[in-house]
């Protein structure tokens, strides 16, 4: 055993193996430091511009990873769903507030400029090193599976599926959420919609594997909120 070892070690390969893969396992774990802090910083952004809700986003990312999870998407590319599911709307910090906070429904050209949102969040997120694969899917995030969304007009598979999923439970979140003019709507609503939305609006798979689990999720979300499923209801 040891007449193996030793011509190895006067080499230097082991050492010097192991000294390159503590190497890369350093600069891994100090790229995933960058990453998160990006992340955070971006969060932060939003918050100064009252477009985060801490529990929303981090709801979102948590949902978005449970059904990239259970479709069985790679390791890159849940990552990309994190970031895409808490970043998603992070191009709304160039959408005037008059636009944001319009209580009522907008007029075409008002449409118009919030539709910008997704393009913006590409634009910014595009620059930064490692967060290109998710600038694309927070592009995408309004498409319609029937072709019909925005801003390419892209449809089924063409649609990045990361982008498919984070439009199932936004969509789906902004359901159920409170805002400050309107209650949320009841979960059996909400399920309701995504339904009758399947196929069309949403892809079909992202919204089964989400409602094969998001019932059980409903006590948490209605906690947080500070109220209850059947108060809320
Ligand atoms: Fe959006």
């Amino acid at each position: 055993m040891s007449n193996h070892q030793t011509p190895a070690l006067t080499e230097g390969t082991p050492v010097s193996a192991a000294l390159e893969s503590l190497r890369i396992k350093q600069l891994e774990e100090q790229s995933a430091a960058l990453r998160n802090s990006v992340i955070c910083a971006f969060n932060q952004l939003l918050d100064l511009k009252d477009l985060n809700t801490g529990v929303h986003s981090t709801r979102l990312a948590e949902w978005g990873m449970r059904v990239g999870q259970e479709l069985g998407l790679e390791e890159s590319e849940l990552q990309n769903l994190e970031v895409a599911a808490l970043l998603h709307d992070i191009g709304k910090v160039g959408i005037p507030d008059a636009i944001l906070r319009k209580p009522g429904r907008l007029d075409p050209d008002e449409y118009a400029l919030m539709k910008k949102h997704s393009e913006y969040g590409w634009a910014v997120l595009r620059m930064l090193p490692g967060f290109e694969r998710a600038a694309l899917d927070i592009l995408h995030h309004h498409e319609s599976f029937d072709g019909k969304g925005y801003p390419a007009g892209l449809k089924d598979t063409e649609i990045p599926v990361v982008s498919r999923i984070v439009c199932v439970i936004d969509a789906f979140d902004a359901m159920v959420s409170s805002r400050p003019y309107r209650k949320g709507l009841p979960y059996e609503e909400a399920v309701r919609r995504l339904n009758e939305a399947s196929g069309t609006q949403f892809d079909p798979v992202v919204v089964r594997t989400f409602l094969s689990f998001a019932q059980a999720e409903m006590s948490t979300v209605f906690a947080a909120a500070g109220t209850s499923v059947s108060s809320a209801l």
